[in-house]
């Protein structure tokens, strides 16, 4: 395949990626959007093989790289949870960013291209940030899927004086920028390189670490965004056009999603990069001995089923524990049944809802529940005071009063699905346990709140059972 042919599926493969992220923005075309992402990328890596730059007797190498890379992926897309997606991405990113460090080892070792003068020391300087972006991206993608997964705990880790450790790194670094641009040859440049490397290592740990449970989705987002950089990076190196773009791509529409998170959890981006949520600032409630006290209303199955089928007006908020139980498809089940009994149910998704962005809008999709009743907090919210009852299933932080209540509590602030100001409220859970960011939760207390408490699918099921009895 010659280089103009190449070019030409790169310019295609460009496009779909673009027609893909596109896609991908709405429930109704994501499936679009994802053949897009597969065709594009299916074109790219066949333009790549079969490119000038490859020759055949590499092609072993890259069908047993292919082999096992694929079989890596299937095992680990049937085995995983739709909870533990999360984990996974960080994982995944994880080893963009690995890939990025060896391939700025091995083109910083490779002679075969002779670069001179301006030239070299642009291919070096490309070589030194891919590496710095890629160490960045895989020790904190490793620590992220630590924290996500319970294998390291949650709480934020502040070492004393932490903002001058990391501005002093950042200087060590940019000092041995000007070393490695320096050396003579490649055997002076790798120490330079190495201690670069280390540093950026330390500081990927360093950073995730000093992140608060709370924060995490953002941090998973952050980390998406410096692996389309660090890939970004590694095309520089490489000469390869399609990686920069696609880089680019992942790299902004990543820095978006944190964005548009920071502002769901109104937390300030540069707050959550620097750490600690959930520990200094406000006290919680629980920490101030200033909990919410009082008595719960617990109800049946049976007197749910009555409160809805005695309902004109029903919004249903779901969260983490209907992902845990698996509940979505008898919530379709049960919405189905209202719906036919002329009850207008609607659904309410808070943008982080669940453990990753769309986590909500994914199991509601699979269960089959119609797009159009299914709607953003910002479309819903001022509906409350109109609705007979929300259903709030296996959610907590979401629908937690005190971000909006108490200004001391570590979720001051947030957005929250204002559930409370209907006529009643339920709450499906299997405890009074606080919910993701270890928040006591005052709804539950509220005098038209009732507490259904169970497994979500279990109550649901004895819900549905008894509306249709
Ligand atoms: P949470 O605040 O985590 O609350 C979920 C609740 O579900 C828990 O309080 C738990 O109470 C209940 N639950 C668990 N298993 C259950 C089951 N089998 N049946 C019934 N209930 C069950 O979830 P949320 O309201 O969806 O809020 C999301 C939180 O996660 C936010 O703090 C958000 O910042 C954070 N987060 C979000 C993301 C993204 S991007 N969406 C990623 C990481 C973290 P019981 O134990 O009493 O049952």
């Amino acid at each position: 395949m010659g280089e103009n042919l190449v070019a030409v599926a790169y310019i295609g493969a460009t496009i779909l990626f673009i027609l893909s992220l596109g896609g991908l923005s709405n429930p109704e075309t994501s499936r679009r959007g994802n053949l897009y992402g597969i065709v594009g990328m299916t074109i790219a890596v066949l333009a790549t093989v079969f490119g000038p730059r490859v020759t055949p007797a590499a092609y072993p190498w890259i069908v047993g790289a292919l082999l096992f890379g694929a079989a890596i992926g299937l095992y680990a897309a049937r085995k995983v949870q739709m909870t533990q997606m999360p984990e996974l991405v960080a994982i995944m990113h994880s080893l963009v960013g690995l890939a990025a460090c060896l391939v700025g080892f091995a083109s910083y070792v490779d002679t075969s291209i002779a670069y001179e003068g301006a030239e070299k020391t642009i291919h070096e300087v490309e070589i030194y940030l891919g590496i710095l972006i890629g160490a960045v991206t895989f020790s904190g993608s490793v620590i992220a899927f630590g924290k996500l997964s319970g294998k390291i705990g949650g709480k934020p880790l502040l070492l004393p004086a932490r903002h001058w450790l990391n501005l002093a790194g950042l200087l060590v670094v940019i000092l041995f920028l000007v070393k490695f641009l320096q050396a003579p040859d490649i055997q002076a440049g790798m120490l330079p390189l190495i201690v670069m490397t280390a540093i950026a290592l330390l500081f990927g740990v360093h950073m995730v670490m000093a992140i608060g449970g709370a924060d995490m989705p953002v941090v998973v987002s952050m980390l998406n965004s410096y692996s389309g950089w660090a890939a970004a990076a590694t095309g520089f190196m490489l000469s390869n056009d399609l990686l920069i773009v696609t880089g680019a791509l992942v790299g902004s529409s990543g820095a978006i999603l944190s964005y548009i998170m920071c502002r769901a959890m109104n937390r300030k981006f540069l707050n959550v990069i620097a750490g600690g949520f959930g520990t200094g600032g406000g006290s919680s409630p629980a920490a101030a001995g200033a909990g919410p006290v009082g008595e719960v209303t617990a109800v049946s199955a049976v007197e749910t089923a009555e409160l809805l089928r005695g309902s004109k007006n029903v919004i249903i908020v779901p969260g983490y524990g209907m992902a845990v139980a698996q509940a979505q498809h008898t919530v379709f089940e049960i919405t189905k049944l209202l719906r036919e009994k002329g009850v207008n149910v609607r659904f309410g998704i808070h943008p982080v809802a669940g453990r990753m962005p769309g986590h909500m809008n994914v199991l509601l999709a699979e269960a089959k529940v119609p797009y159009d009743i299914v709607l953003e907090m910002d479309e819903i919210n001022d509906d409350f005071p109109e609705t007979d009852v929300s259903m709030v299933i296996g959610a907590n932080d979401i629908v937690n009063p005190s971000a909006q209540e108490d200004p001391g509590s570590p979720i001051a602030g947030m957005p929250v699905l204002e559930v409370w100001k209907a006529k009643t409220s339920i709450v499906m859970k299997r405890s009074m346990a606080s919910g993701y960011a270890g928040v006591d939760n005052p709804l539950f207390y509220k005098e038209n709140n009732r507490m259904l408490f169970g497994d979500a699918k279990k109550m649901l099921d004895e819900v549905l059972a008894a509306l249709k009895g």
